[in-house]
Parts: structure tokens; C-alpha cells; sequence
């Protein structure tokens, strides 16, 4: 009996061997066949709009790459064995690039604004040279068009595109999306006053021309706008020009100025604000030893929805380890805003006369748990990154009861408030603005968001041409589209 047995275990572990062997060698082909042939398998050329997850060993991005693996090097199969030289997604073969086509607008529209003088031909500043400042302060709170524009320019010289998720392409048809490089936040925040010998401030202008330009564009004609990419970080940029460009994707901080209509979550996007305070580096701090349990400095008297401010810091301003004060933005005031954050449990991020503030950016940079009461925030990158597990989230109402806000933030204990401030720390880089940008900083994580609402673009850039293919004559220029009712 034992050795009938014995017998049959053995060949049980011949078996076993041979199944080892068997899948080892269809893993083997199958890598094989992915590093070489996948693409001839795949053929993307039937469904056009599959460019946009083309990978890029199927799909050159530059032709100066293709050029490198000239006709030159040695037979036919030399060529098939030698890797490219340069294979820019070398790390990541499943590499996934947004193309994005990118006017070429007067320097007046972009970095004009910022000081810069064009010379010569180009519209664009050589940033290989010298990359245009941004003016610093306040304003760089706003500042996301400038770094998406460098990542855009910097995309067609790098050496490596490693962690980088857009690349630039100049022929529109091959575009997943179309990026219209307008500096509408430091427009506003510059140019918005009128001059006594002038009819409009030079801001409005600017937003006509602009208007003008792209309804002319073959390629806003295309789509209606819809593919195309307009930022307006700044909740007052771009207030003339937004009710003519909305079938565009928008990037906002938020909300809280526009109609639903023209602009909601499902059609546009949330960036970060560019937080003004410097980054805790070397955090070695703990539960202990912040002191300070719950920060709160900012205009406490706000027009709009900021009378929840004025109620807190009546509920809160006499309790125990608690800063709640008056602030200004001034250089001291940011000083003094960074050793607050830098030495507090939780920061409070209210609801000031816009749903958005710079302050829960702040909190993030400083580690300190963002406790946010504001209903109708929209929060960026929420769609992959689950704010609760670092941040603390009180409805207005409940905020206002009370002892209930206090209670709450008293009742989180040591290793709840580790598990967040770890999780803070791992997150702080996708709230990073750059530039170069690097892998996974805000840039990035703004173009994958993009790259995420392609599909939807698609669907309705080709749900409006169903009836208009027959109709030749008809403009679909956003002039005869009526403005949206239930949009979206
Ligand atoms: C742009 O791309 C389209 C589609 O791939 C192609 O048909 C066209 O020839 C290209 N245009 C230029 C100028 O390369
Ligand atoms: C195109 O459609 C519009 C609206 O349906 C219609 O008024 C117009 O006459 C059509 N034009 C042609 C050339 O069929």
C-alpha cells in the first residue's frame, strides 16, 4: 500500500514538474511576443480614436526617434533583434502618452504676460536656455497654466519622457485634446484694471481676441470645443470669454463662480492651487509634538459663504490648543502661517467667499490633517485619490452645532492621526507644482486626469456629428450652438 502510494507521488511531482515547465515556457513566449510583436497582433488602424492608449513602442511620438533607427543598421534582421536606441518608454513599455496639440498663440496671450519679450520667430521662449519667472507671491497660487505649458514645450526635447504622461504633437489630427495656452489667471490678476485712455482693460481684451481666434480654428470647428483644454485657475479669469468657450474642458480651482452649465465635475476639471507654503522637509514631528490641536488663520469676516468663519471662531476661540485668528497674506503672515501648520494636529480649511482656498494645499505641503467644512468643494484628482484617508470632512451644518467640531477632532486619537499624517506625507508630491515636472507632481497628475475624461470627449465629439455628416453646409461653430440647458 505505502509503495503504491509512493509510486503515485512520484509521478504527481513529474507531472507538477511538467506543468512548472509547461507555463514557465508559455510565459516566456508570452513576453517575447509582447516586447516584439503585440502591436502587428493588435491593429489599432481599424479604430482610429485607439490612438489615444496607443502605446508608444506601436507608436512613435517624435519622428527624430523613428529617424534613430535608421535604414542603415545592418539586414532586416538586425533590425528586428536590436532595441531601439532610443526607446523613450524603455522602463515602461505600456507607456501611455496624451498627445496634445498646442496653439501656436501670440506671446501676448502667454508668456508676454510675464515680462518675457519674443525675439525672432518663435512665439515660444527657448527654455533650454532660460525658462521666463513666474511673478512670485500670491500669484503663483494660480500659476497651473505655466507649468503645463513648460511640461508641453519641455515634452519635445527631453531626453527621456520617463514619468512623464503628455507629449506635444503638432499635426491636430493625431491629438488626443487641443491645449489653449492662455495665462488667464495672471491676466486677470495683472491686467484687469482699465487704463484712463483705454475703452477695456487690457484682460477683456485679450479674452476677445481669444474668442475670436479659436472660433475660426479648423480645429474648434472640429469638435465644437469640446476637446479642447482652456485654464482658468483663478475663480475671476476668464469671466468675459467663459460663456463663449464652455464647450471646452475647463481647469478651475473650483466651482463656486460658474453656473452648472457652463461649467460641472463631470465636463472640467479640479487643479491645486500652487501652495504658498514651503514644504515640511525633514518632518520628524509626531503626535506630541505639535502643540497646537486645531489652526486656523485667514479673514475671518468674508462676504458670501464665509459667514461659517464668523460662527466658528466664536464656537472655538476659547478652547484649549486651539489658534484661530485674523490673517493676512502678507510675507510675515505667510511666515508666521508655516511655524502655525508646521506645529498643529489639524488645520481648518473653511469655506471662504469661494468654495476652494489655498489653505488645504498649505496643510498638505505642512502635514498638518486638513479638517475641511466647505459643502460644495471639489477636490482634484478625486476620482483616483480618497481624500478621507488624510483629510477630516464636517458638513457646515454639523460644524455649527456646538461642541460638535471640537468633540470630533479631540476624539482622534494618536495612531488615527499617524495613519493620516504617513498618508500626507505619501501624497504631498502629487500637489506639487514644477519644472522640470517629475513623476507622479501635479503636472502629471493633471494630465492623466485629462486622459481619463478623453473616452467621454470622444463620445461626444461623435454623438454631435450624427446628423451633421450629411449636412455639409451647416457651421457647428459654437456661435450656433445654443447655449446648454441640461448640459452633460
Ligand atoms: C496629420 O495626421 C493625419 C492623420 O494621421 C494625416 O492624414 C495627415 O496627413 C497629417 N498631416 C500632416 C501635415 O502631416
Ligand atoms: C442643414 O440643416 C439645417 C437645420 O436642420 C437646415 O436648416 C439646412 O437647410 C440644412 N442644410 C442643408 C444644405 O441641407
Amino acid at each position: 500500500m505505502a509503495e503504491r502510494n509512493a509510486h503515485f507521488t512520484g509521478q504527481k511531482s513529474l507531472f507538477c514538474l511538467f506543468l512548472v515547465t509547461a507555463i514557465l515556457f508559455m510565459l516566456s513566449w508570452f513576453f517575447v511576443w509582447r516586447s516584439t510583436g503585440r502591436p502587428h497582433f493588435i491593429d489599432h488602424s481599424l479604430l482610429p480614436n485607439s490612438k489615444i492608449f496607443a502605446t508608444i513602442d506601436n507608436d512613435n511620438p517624435e519622428p527624430r526617434i523613428q529617424s534613430d533607427i535608421g535604414p542603415s543598421i545592418g539586414n532586416a534582421e538586425d533590425e528586428v533583434e536590436a532595441p531601439p536606441k532610443k526607446n523613450l518608454a524603455e522602463c515602461n513599455p505600456n507607456k501611455v502618452f496624451l498627445k496634445v496639440f498646442m496653439y501656436d498663440l501670440p506671446p501676448e496671450f502667454h508668456f508676454e504676460l510675464l515680462g518675457w519679450k519674443a525675439e525672432g520667430e518663435s512665439v515660444w521662449p527657448d527654455i533650454r536656455k532660460k525658462v521666463p519667472d513666474y511673478p512670485s507671491g500670491l500669484n503663483l497660487q494660480h500659476s497651473i497654466e505655466y507649468w503645463l505649458t513648460l511640461d508641453l514645450l519641455y515634452s519635445e526635447f527631453a531626453d527621456s519622457l520617463s514619468g512623464h504622461s503628455a507629449i506635444r504633437v503638432h499635426n491636430a489630427s493625431e491629438a488626443d485634446v487641443v491645449f489653449v495656452p492662455f495665462f488667464s489667471s495672471i491676466s486677470y490678476n495683472r491686467y484687469s484694471r482699465v487704463k484712463p485712455h483705454e475703452k477695456g482693460s487690457k484682460n477683456k481684451l485679450l479674452q476677445e481676441n481669444l474668442v475670436k481666434f479659436l472660433t475660426t480654428q479648423e480645429e474648434w470647428k472640429r469638435s465644437g470645443g469640446r476637446d479642447h483644454i482652456i485654464v482658468a485657475h483663478h475663480p475671476n479669469s476668464l469671466l468675459d470669454a467663459r460663456m463663449k468657450l464652455w464647450p471646452a474642458m475647463f481647469i478651475l480651482a473650483d466651482f463656486g463662480r460658474y453656473p452648472p452649465n457652463i461649467a460641472n465635475v463631470d465636463k472640467d476639471i479640479i487643479a491645486p492651487y500652487k501652495h504658498v507654503i514651503k514644504n515640511f522637509v525633514n518632518d520628524l514631528s509626531d503626535f506630541d509634538s505639535r502643540p497646537t490641536l486645531l489652526y486656523f488663520k485667514g479673514a475671518i469676516y468674508r462676504k458670501d459663504g464665509g459667514f461659517v468663519r464668523q460662527e466658528l471662531f466664536y464656537l472655538l476661540k476659547d478652547e484649549k490648543n486651539v489658534h484661530f485668528s485674523f490673517g493676512s497674506a502678507q510675507r510675515d503672515g505667510i511666515n508666521k502661517a508655516a511655524q502655525g501648520m508646521h506645529s498643529s494636529k489639524f488645520c481648518l480649511n473653511i469655506a471662504g467667499d469661494t468654495p476652494s482656498s489655498n489653505r488645504l494645499f498649505d496643510a498638505i505641503a505642512s502635514h498638518c490633517v486638513p479638517v475641511i467644512i466647505s459643502d460644495d468643494v471639489e477636490l482634484p484628482y478625486e476620482d483616483v485619490l480618497d481624500y478621507s484617508e488624510f483629510c477630516i470632512f464636517v458638513r457646515t451644518s454639523d460644524a455649527l452645532k456646538g461642541k460638535f467640531l471640537i468633540n470630533l477632532i479631540k476624539s482622534i486619537g494618536r495612531d488615527e492621526w499617524n495613519r493620516m499624517w504617513k498618508r500626507l506625507k505619501e501624497v504631498e508630491n502629487f500637489f506639487e507644482f514644477q519644472y522640470p515636472s517629475k513623476e507622479g507632481d501635479a503636472v502629471q497628475m493633471i494630465w492623466q486626469t485629462v486622459a481619463r475624461k478623453v473616452p467621454a470627449i470622444r463620445m461626444k465629439v461623435h454623438k454631435s456629428k450624427r446628423f451633421s455628416h450629411w449636412n455639409g453646409s451647416r457651421e457647428r461653430g459654437p456661435r450656433s450652438l445654443p447655449l446648454p440647458r441640461n448640459f452633460w
